[in-house]
């Protein structure tokens, strides 16, 4: 499968909490008897006010599921409160902000107390269980308080990137009726202010149901002020009580809503529950990362992901740990930043994407070797397949070739890790997410849906339910049920592509549907082919990703000009403008194509798979053209290759 050599789990890691028989009996057990597995499991992990009635209960063919339904619990409870006795003073949060000199310690009793007055603040704003609250923030403290905060109450929150848009902003907002918002005056990236509250204030234009805007100051820029709605956080806050009674939830009573792309139409939220997102969230940041006591765990990611909600907030938090979040950029001041960290906080593991891995590899090992890393125990990777070349180099020059790399698929509606190495069990092969996590039972399908049995290469799809499985769309059930349960009868349908290998590792292959993975951003061709076609000089636009060297892919976009108009530098820019205007900075193309037609079948079904041949410049393998209306517009579209 990879011509990199497997490397077999290190003597350091012999006393890890998952060793490799414990994971074979722990895994078959999981499978054979979940019913007791994952009883015992979340009475281990988690505190319950009162416990369950039914472990676990779910009909794949109308997509429901259910755990520990009856059980009673508060995720902030299990976050914060069950740690004070032994850890009151121990850091929570290591907050490093944009700027090098700028960094702070939150201990789990000042989080106590901060969390509760955000909560306390909130009530007085009239927010009540079930109701939604919309987060958009930067990556300052106040963002996992506003998560926790949210919780502590029984509010659904709905964290929304930071880098979108307005306009996307809005959409979000609407789509699950937030009357609340939490935001900014500005965030701070790299050393550039962005204007969350400006942002915010275009949003809530079109969005009369908001009644509190709550603004947390980190710059102090200058902002506009809509009285009755906006209220400054500190001052809010500043007069709440720091204690405040937890709601009793039921397991099943909503968490949060994430909104994630899909192949067709607008985002979808994407709704997790309390009980079995938090288990999930608690055992696979103890398993996956072999958590220990009082060591310093940074996840790279933005809270406004769910990357950063399970592994920056949610997991860390369960389990009495020290999280580190950060502000910045890795390449601000400069491209060692993320290791002069590593060392200044003591960290000793470290999660991040490939992408980030890709560019500072570019940068060369300098950066890298100033420092020191020796606190460095493990390394992650997330969000999309990592090359074995980037692997190794992450390996060698990062890890000195001393930290195993644990290569974690999921996905925003699995909640947490789905096929991951635990290190004290798993040998690593580059490139391979290795093994099913805990009661994880995947296979691979034929097109025609037969499984594949043993190596090969096929759908991946998810048999049987797991703690953190996706509960709905938020409002919209039935595309639930199109979108994972329907490709395949029986089977969650993840969207990807994979192989197994002999030893029953799996590799992802990437998305077989039409959704980008650009940076580790998940993104529909459909989104930016919305944005494109707004533009009053086009006609038609068709979207695909291609191969790019740091990105993993590129945004190419083919765009059919109305009769008439004359395609110009200028029509370019706008077009690019309008995609960060829709969506936000990271839709951007990479490439526009002017194309005056677009190869389609004569029923009018744009053939993508042509479109994205052209993209990657595999001109001699184009397949079957010949049920294409007017063959002509492929040849037209390869003589005009953008490159
Ligand atoms: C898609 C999910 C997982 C949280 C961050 C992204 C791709 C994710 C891996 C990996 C290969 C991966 C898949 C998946 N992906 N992790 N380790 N190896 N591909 O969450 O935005 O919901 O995207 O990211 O294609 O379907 P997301």
């Amino acid at each position: 499968m990879s011509e990199f050599p497997v490397h077999p789990v290190p003597a350091s890691f012999s006393d890890a909490h998952i060793d490799k028989a414990r994971y074979q009996a722990m895994y078959q057990r999981s499978i054979a008897e979940p019913d007791a597995f994952w009883g015992e499991m979340a009475e281990e992990h988690l505190s319950w006010d009162a416990l369950w009635h039914t472990v676990r209960a779910f009909d794949f063919s109308n997509g429901e599921a259910a755990w520990f339904s009856g059980g009673i619990l508060n995720a902030s409870v299990n976050c914060i409160d069950r740690h004070l006795p032994a850890r009151a003073d121990q850091t929570a949060f290591i907050w490093e902000g944009d700027d090098p000199n700028d960094s702070a310690h939150i201990s789990y009793a000042q989080l106590k107390t901060e969390v509760c007055k955000l909560a306390n603040a909130l009530r007085s704003r009239g927010v009540k269980k079930g109701d939604r609250v919309c987060i958009y923030m930067p990556m300052v403290p106040e963002a996992a308080y506003a998560m926790l905060a949210c919780a502590r109450i029984g509010a659904i929150h709905s964290v929304v990137f930071g880098g979108f848009s307005p306009e996307a902003l809005k959409d979000r907002i609407l789509d699950s009726d937030c009357q609340t918002v939490i935001t900014a005056d500005e965030g701070v990236r790299g050393g550039k202010p962005i204007p969350l509250k400006a942002n915010t204030d275009k949003a809530l234009a079109a969005c009369p149901g908001v009644h509190t805007c709550l603004v947390v100051k980190r710059t102090g820029g200058q902002i506009d002020w809509h009285s009755g709605r906006d209220q400054w956080y500190h001052e809010l806050t500043g007069v709440a009580a720091g204690d405040c009674e937890p709601e009793p939830m039921d397991a099943e009573d909503p968490l949060f809503i994430l909104y994630t792309s899909g192949s067709t139409g607008k985002p979808k939220g994407v709704l997790h529950t309390t009980g079995g997102y938090l288990l999930q969230a608690t055992m696979t940041f103890k398993y996956t990362f072999d958590y220990r006591n009082n060591e310093v765990f940074w996840c790279t990611a933005d809270v406004g992901w769910v990357t950063g909600h399970t592994y920056i907030v949610y997991g860390p938090l369960s389990n009495g740990a020290t999280s580190l979040m950060f502000e910045g950029v890795p390449t601000y001041p400069d491209a060692g930043r993320c290791w002069e960290v590593v060392d200044k906080h003591q960290v000793a593991t470290f999660y991040t994407a490939p992408t980030a891995i890709r560019a500072l590899h570019a940068v060369g090992d300098e950066p890298v070797t100033r420092s020191s890393r020796a606190s460095l125990r493990l390394l992650g990777s997330v969000g999309e397949p990592i090359n074995p070349e980037a692997w190794e180099w992450y390996y060698r020059v990062v890890g000195d070739s001393r930290c195993p790399i644990v290569d974690t698929w999921w996905q925003t509606e699995t909640g947490g890790q789905m096929i991951t190495p635990l290190p004290g069990a798993t040998d690593l092969k580059p490139g391979s997410a290795t093994l099913p996590f805990f009661g994880v039972e995947l296979a691979l399908l034929n097109e025609d849906g037969s499984e594949i049995e043993g190596p090969g290469a096929g759908y991946l799809v998810i048999k049987s339910s797991w703690p953190s499985q996706i509960r709905t769309v938020y409002g919209d059930h039935q595309r639930l049920i199109d979108t994972y349960f329907s490709h395949y009868d029986g089977y969650y349908f993840t969207g990807d592509g994979a192989t197994r290998d002999e030893d029953g590792y799996y590799w992802i292959t990437g998305r077989v549907d039409d959704v980008l993975n650009v940076s580790g951003h998940r993104m529909g061709t459909a989104e930016v082919e919305s944005a494109l076609v707004l533009h009053d000089d086009i006609a038609e636009a068709a979207v695909v990703g291609y191969p790019h060297d740091i990105k993993g892919q590129g945004i190419y976009a083919y765009v059919t000009p109305m009769a008439g108009v004359t395609p110009s530098d200028s029509l370019r820019d706008e077009l690019v403008q309008l995609c960060v205007a829709e969506i936000g900075p990271i839709a951007k193309p990479d490439v526009i194509q002017w194309a005056p037609g677009l190869p389609k079948t004569r029923s009018g079904k744009i053939m993508r798979r042509i479109l994205r041949k052209i993209a990657e410049n595999e001109l001699e393998n184009l397949g079957d053209t010949s049920t294409l209306a007017d063959p002509g517009v492929v040849q037209d579209l390869i003589d005009n290759r953008s490159s």
